[in-house]
């Protein structure tokens, strides 16, 4: 644990600053030895027997299976051949994730296939080569959909080729798809449905029908496997029953998203100061015994718990009682347990509205619910919550049957980790912002937010697991880094230099942070600057938008600094883009967009093509939400 006084606000009287540190100038001795000799001579006689033992098909598994390990951390226990060719007959699960669903689904597919003979891998759209499209027999697709309706972020390259004029005609293979959503939102599964049309154009049969998955997307998905399986070739060069457990293997951990970590509460700490309009808070948990590791960029997923006093006042208003049974997959559990820890029962989504129009059998919610009202419903969802529909509403007579199907499993929150393992073993770091917000003239909050700020103390515990995120990695130890980030987008940041610290990287790092004022939001404002000092940061820009009357933001920093960016990004920087999806992002890329046709003379085609490039070369990453 680190010290408490470090997470306080220090802010040194001024206006808008901008630090920049000296240059960085890390000795040399303290890079770490190239990776070969991490292994010890022990482990490489181990290595070379086992390596001797195998054919050339097992030799590609493990090498597959390796890598796979490598990419997803210890997590990843399941083989993965990321951008290989595809071999005779294997199937390729092709996947598109933002935050892990899809990607955990494939990689389980690709297992239970494994298991029964049919050789399949699981492959991320961003690693695909497209041009071995054209040599795919079989094509299972699992994507998520992302901002309004759009692909992940790491699919958008493949989305772009498959939609675009350059994609091959498809007559040869069987594909079928499976899309992850969240109903609550206007483009439902979008992403899945826009790759299951294009796919059909272009010839390809489809060999199952596309199943669109809700937030619960386990059993539906596990639908679509069991109907694809049967339908799959088995390979002649079938796996040994040892290569099949290997790809069923757990994790090193026993602690996932289905069994996740009550991971207990060391330290949670408001990081604003007196004065603030928000309320961020630095919260650091113990992992200790549980085995679960964490690479900087991963994030943490939390199930919270809903407040009692809703869960109360839920009871009241409905009539039910909280000691009713209510039947689980894992047994029988009580009606207030149920609502406190399993259902959401804050945010109302069209299925609750649909559900208890029928109940009430009120005019306006049956209205709100006839699919040609999406519009308006979902406006009344953003003002409505289930408690407000259910005070307005009663439905006497009310049974736990009736009530219960109508609500969505409560869903698991990620945050960005903001430490690194190197430097705190065994713990994990959390930068949390307390949503709050009025409604109906009442105060309210956040489930995990909520959650975080009144019920987390210490000695209490988080149920927890990680999140992998291959999609937002440091690069070599000597590349320079620039970070963007706004808000508790800095979290993964504090991750990363943890990191760099820990391993005597050389390379330089400029971040740009973004708050609203500098006196009460300026989040490890002290860190910040000891690594400025020690040289670990190269350069800090800041921009606080609520200092001055004429608004600043970091992409307003992007832009003043445009020269140096440009240098930067030439030199070979690495460009990271963390915190608001519907306003910083795009705002931060058509800020880079301007300094490249301003510094690179480029015009705006020229300018895109220069950061879909990056974004290819996985030198502009983005973790947005
Ligand atoms: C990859 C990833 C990384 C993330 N990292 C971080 C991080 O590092 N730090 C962090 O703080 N968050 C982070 N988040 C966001 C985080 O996961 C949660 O979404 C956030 O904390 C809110 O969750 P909650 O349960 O507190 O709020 P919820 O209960 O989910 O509340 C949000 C909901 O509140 C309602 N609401 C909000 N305002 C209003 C209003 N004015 N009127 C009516 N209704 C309203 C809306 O229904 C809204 O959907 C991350 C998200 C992702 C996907
Ligand atoms: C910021 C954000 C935006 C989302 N936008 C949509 C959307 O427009 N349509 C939709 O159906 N689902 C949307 N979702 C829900 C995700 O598709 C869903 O959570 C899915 O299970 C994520 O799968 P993944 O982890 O593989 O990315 C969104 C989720 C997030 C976090």
């Amino acid at each position: 644990m680190l010290s408490a006084l470090r997470w306080r606000q220090v802010s040194a009287p001024g206006d808008d600053v901008v630090l920049g540190g000296p240059p960085s100038s890390v000795a040399s001795q303290d890079i770490p030895d190239a990776m070969p000799a991490k292994l010890t001579p022990d482990q490489l006689a181990q290595l070379d027997v086992f390596a001797k033992s195998l054919d050339r098909d097992q030799a590609l598994w493990v090498s597959g299976y390796f890598a796979g390990l490598a990419g997803g951390g210890a997590a990843a226990g399941v083989a993965r051949q990321d951008d290989t060719a595809p071999q005779a007959a294997a199937i390729t699960i092709l996947y598109g994730s933002e935050t892990g669903n899809s990607a955990g689904l494939a990689r389980d597919f690709a297992s239970r296939l494994q298991a029964a003979g049919i050789p399949a891998r699981a492959v991320d759209m961003d690693s695909y080569k497209v041009r071995a499209l054209k040599e795919e027999r079989f094509l299972l697709v699992i994507t998520s959909t992302h901002g309004e309706g759009d692909p992940p972020q790491s699919a958008l390259n493949f989305f772009e080729f498959i939609e675009g004029r350059k994609a091959p005609r498809l007559a040869g293979l069987g594909f079928s798809v499976l899309a992850l959503g969240d109903s609550t939102y206007e483009k439902y599964c979008e992403a899945g449905k826009r790759l299951d049309r294009r796919l059909e154009e272009l010839g390809a049969t489809r060999l199952a029908p596309r199943i669109d998955c809700d937030v619960d997307y386990e059993a539906p998905a596990v639908q679509w496997m069991t109907a694809l399986e049967p339908l799959l070739p088995k390979d002649t060069g079938k796996p040994s029953a040892a290569m099949a457990q290997a790809a069923v293997a757990p994790s090193a951990s026993r602690f996932d998203k289905r069994n996740p970590f009550d991971a207990p509460v060391i330290e949670n700490l408001v990081l604003t100061g007196r004065g603030s309009s928000k309320e961020t808070r630095h919260v650091e948990l113990s992992l200790a015994d549980s085995g679960l590791v964490y690479a900087p960029g991963d994030a943490l997923g939390l199930f919270a718990r809903n407040d009692s006093e809703l869960v109360e006042v839920i009871l009241t208003h409905t009539g039910l009682s909280g000691d009713a049974p209510v039947s689980r997959k894992d047994g029988e559990t009580s009606l207030a347990s149920a609502l406190t820890s399993h259902f959401e029962i804050v945010a109302a989504t069209p299925r609750f509205l649909e559900t208890w129009a029928g109940l009430s059998d009120a005019a306006e919610l049956r209205r709100l619910a006839a699919p040609e009202n999406a519009a308006e419903r979902n406006a009344y969802l953003h003002q409505h919550h289930v408690i407000d529909i259910i005070r307005d509403f009663p439905v006497p007579g009310l049974t736990v049957e009736d009530f219960v199907p109508g609500l969505r499993p409560l869903q698991p929150r990620l945050y960005s980790i903001a430490s690194s393992l190197a430097a705190v073993p065994d713990e994990v770091h959390l930068t949390v912002a307390t949503v709050r917000y009025e409604l109906r003239g009442e105060p309210r909050s956040g489930v995990a937010s909520g959650h975080i700020s009144g019920r987390a103390a210490p000695d209490t515990t988080l149920p927890v697991y990680v999140q992998d995120n291959p999609h937002f990695r440091l690069p070599d130890d000597d590349a320079p880094i620039v970070m963007i980030g706004a808000g508790t987008g800095v979290a993964p940041y504090r991750a990363f230099l943890q990191e760099r610290e820990a391993r005597g990287a050389t390379g330089k790092a400029w971040l740009f942070f973004g708050e609203r004022n500098f006196r009460s939001d300026f989040l490890y404002q002290i860190e910040w600057q000891e690594h400025l000092k020690s040289g670990l940061l190269t350069r800090m820009d800041v921009a606080f938008s609520r200092d001055r009357a004429e608004k600043t933001y970091v992409q307003h920093r992007l832009k003043e600094r445009a020269a140096d960016l440009h240098a930067w990004l030439e030199e070979g920087a690495h460009l990271y883009v963390c915190g608001d999806a519907a306003q910083m992002a795009p705002d931060v890329h058509a800020a880079l967009l301007s300094v490249l046709q301003e510094q690179g003379h480029l015009g705006p085609e020229a300018a895109e093509d220069y950061l879909r490039t990056l974004q290819r070369d996985h030198r502009y990453q983005r973790d947005v939400y």
